[in-house]
């Protein structure tokens, strides 16, 4: 047993490899549970009493010997690895795409939406989601009987007692409500709109939602007609879905405008000559409108004598719909990565 020629060869066995791997390798031939170490010590207890202290003392050196040589080759190679990693950078290899979210079709349809109004002299306003039977429904000229107020079309807030329509809470069912608050605290003229968030007590299905999003619209001043509307509803449709597109308006009712239209836009999906997603009119309703009512007027505090004006709102999810071809409004909010993804652009 030559125990000197065994530290030398594994001495220089470990400094002459360059890989982990072959370094993993002499470690276990040497230091492993059967390695060449583990045979010298075993042997001790059999060689020549005499001889069994000298032998000890090296095979315990040449143990330390080779781990400190293991330690040192084991760094250096860690750090040629890190070395190599930065020269192997090649700068001409296309990048890694970073994936980032994106925003809802519904907040870029609101921010696209408002920065159309602001251009033509708008000015966005918001409004409570929870509201008073009053905004909600009194004051915009609501008979007492009128269906909507029914608590199976309108979520109502739980509460005690039976407090005064001022002060009975619900979730707003429209953005209207926000036309009275602001008549109050500005006088005309005014030309606002208002996005917001509203709630229906709806079974839902591929039209209906229990919430949505609607844009309000309010211009208050002395001379203000059903041309000036149309005109300006005209550019709004124009500039978002980004072509010619022409508007009807069609007679309606609302409590709170006299006279109320329906309003429609050419489909532009078949430009007029009928498809399913106009169910061959040639014509899609985008919004109700009409001339403010005088009631409304003065529950806000104004002089129906001195100040006329027209209101309109629209839901974002039909706009949506429409622009895109959507054909199921339960999409918009089901948070699926599958569809929200195809509004990367
Ligand atoms: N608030 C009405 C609705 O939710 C829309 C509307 C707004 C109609 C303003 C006329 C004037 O259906």
């Amino acid at each position: 047993m030559d125990i000197e020629k065994t530290e030398k060869r594994a001495l220089l066995e470990i400094r002459e490899t360059t890989s982990k791997k072959e370094l993993e390798k002499i470690k276990k031939r040497y230091l492993g549970k059967k390695g060449e170490i583990s045979e010298i010590f075993k042997f001790i207890p059999k060689a020549n009493p005499e001889e069994r202290a000298e032998l000890g003392k090296k095979a315990n050196r040449l143990k330390a010997a080779l781990e400190k040589e293991l330690k040192k080759k084991e760094a250096e190679l860690k750090k040629k690895k890190k070395k190599r990693r930065v020269k192997s950078f090649d700068p001409t290899l296309p990048g890694k795409r970073s994936v980032s979210g994106t925003l809802h079709p519904i907040t870029r349809a609101r921010k696209k939406a408002c920065k159309i109004f602001r251009e033509i002299g708008f000015s966005v306003v918001l409004g409570p989601d929870i509201e008073s039977v009053w905004y909600n429904f009194d004051a915009l000229n609501f008979p007492e009987e009128h269906p909507a107020r029914d608590m199976q079309d309108t979520l109502f807030i739980k509460q005690e007692g039976n407090p005064p329509s001022e002060k009975r809470l619900l979730m707003r069912t429209h953005t209207s409500p926000v036309q009275i608050r602001y008549m109050e605290k500005n006088q005309p003229p005014l030309k606002i709109i208002v996005p917001g968030r509203v709630y229906r007590n709806e079974t839902t299905d591929a039209t209906h939602e229990i919430n949505f999003y609607q844009l309000e619209g309010l211009m208050v001043d002395k001379e203000i007609s059903v041309a000036n509307f149309r005109a300006i509803i005209t550019e709004f449709v124009d500039r978002f879905f980004g072509e010619d597109v022409e508007v009807r308006l069609r007679p309606s009712f609302f409590p709170f405008t006299e006279p109320s239209f329906e309003v429609d836009m050419s489909c532009s999906v078949c430009k007029k000559k009928g498809c399913s997603v106009c169910s061959n009119t040639g014509w899609l309703e985008v919004l109700g409108a009409g001339m403010v009512h005088p009631n409304v007027l003065k529950n806000a505090g104004l002089n129906p004598k001195n100040w006329q004006g027209f209101a309109f709102g629209m839901g974002f999810d039909r706009l949506i719909m429409i622009k895109y071809g959507i054909d199921d409004v339960r999409l918009m909010y089901g948070g699926d990565l599958r569809f929200l993804n195809q509004f990367r652009y």
